[in-house]
């Protein structure tokens, strides 16, 4: 593979492309904005960091779909942020027409391309890339699980005292405050987590995870870039290199898990042509239960969604 465009040239979209940049991955990347001249300059920005982290990846900036065509991997982070008292379902009316525009364009010049979406509210956006672009499902998947997990792992991380590199976990369920961590599937250098922590503590940090994303936007104004732009990264590297690493990714589900014609998050294998597998847990009643609630609402932010008529 050789080229990545990132549409939307914000604070996750630039810091996509940086990272990419640095894992030195692919010849280039296209960073694409409504702003043209704002992503040329990021690009720019990027290109002059090049010998001093040592990377040849190509970045150049545009407001031309024409720059994006013959890409493999397109990553959409256009669309509003939330602001504090902002829920993310609050974005689809926005952010709904914007995914559905960008997609359109996408297709225009590569016709068939991996795509993943950042915008939000995420599950419902990656469900309208994906019907706005015939593309096969495996294809088109959205990134939100991997930064939920880090904001799980991180936390984990502080309060056990240990290094974030030996805390793996999944988490499952859309990218809101429904999401589900999933204590049971959560390890520290192999060890289950339930031997190192209280009952007490942990279900602190599974709420606090739950809220990760509002507490940034509280801090800041606005939401996150540095993990979300890593975490979309993380999902392309493993698709240029063919890794088929497994992360939990917004993927739609056509009968796993009982739900049917729906986006949602689940984990996966990521490999170089896209989804390569769905994994099915074994999960518990109250993992179900959890996960069925999170399904429930994402249905409903579908529904407003659809009452729309965008396709
Ligand atoms: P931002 O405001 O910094 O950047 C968004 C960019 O999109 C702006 O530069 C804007 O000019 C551009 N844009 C808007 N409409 C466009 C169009 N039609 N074509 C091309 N570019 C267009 O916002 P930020 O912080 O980068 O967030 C972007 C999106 O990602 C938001 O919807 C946010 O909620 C979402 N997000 C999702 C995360 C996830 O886990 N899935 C994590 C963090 C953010
Ligand atoms: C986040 O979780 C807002 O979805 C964004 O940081």
């Amino acid at each position: 593979m050789s080229k990545i465009s990132v549409i939307g040239a914000g604070n996750v979209g630039s810091t996509v492309a940086n990272v990419l940049a640095h894992k030195d991955l692919v010849n280039e990347v296209v960073l694409l904005d409504l702003k043209g001249d704002m992503a040329k300059g990021k690009a720019l920005d990027s290109w002059q960091q090049a010998p001093i982290d040592y990377y040849s990846t190509k970045l150049m900036g545009t407001d031309d779909y024409k720059d994006t065509a013959g890409s493999d991997i397109v990553v959409i982070t256009a669309g509003i942020p939330r602001k504090p008292g902002m829920s993310r379902d609050d974005l689809i009316a926005t952010n709904a027409k914007i995914v559905v525009s960008v997609t359109k364009s996408i297709l225009e010049h590569t016709p068939n391309p991996i795509i993943i979406v950042v915008s939000n509210p995420l599950d419902v956006m990656t469900y309208a890339a994906f019907k706005s672009s015939g593309l096969d499902a495996s294809r088109v998947f959205g990134m939100a699980g991997i930064l939920d997990t880090a904001r799980y792992r991180a936390f984990l991380s502080t309060e056990l005292g240990v290094s974030p590199k030996d805390i793996q976990a999944v988490l499952m369920g859309g990218h809101g405050d429904t999401m589900v961590p999933l204590p049971r599937y959560t390890t520290v250098a192999g060890i289950p987590v339930t031997e190192m922590i209280s009952d007490e503590a942990l279900e602190a940090i599974v709420q606090r995870t739950k809220k990760g994303g509002g507490e940034l936007v509280k801090l800041m104004g606005t939401s996150a870039w540095y993990a979300p732009g890593a975490a979309a990264a993380q999902m392309v590297e493993s698709i240029v290199r063919d890794e088929n690493r497994i992360f939990p990714c917004c993927a739609r589900l056509t009968g796993e898990y009982g739900l049917d014609d729906m986006y949602l998050g689940v984990p996966v294998k990521l490999g170089k042509e896209g989804i390569t597998e769905i994994l099915e847990l074994k999960l518990n009643d109250d993992e179900k239960a959890l996960l069925k609630n999170s399904a429930n609402h994402v249905t409903e932010v579908m529904d407003t969604f659809k009452a729309m008529n965008l396709l």
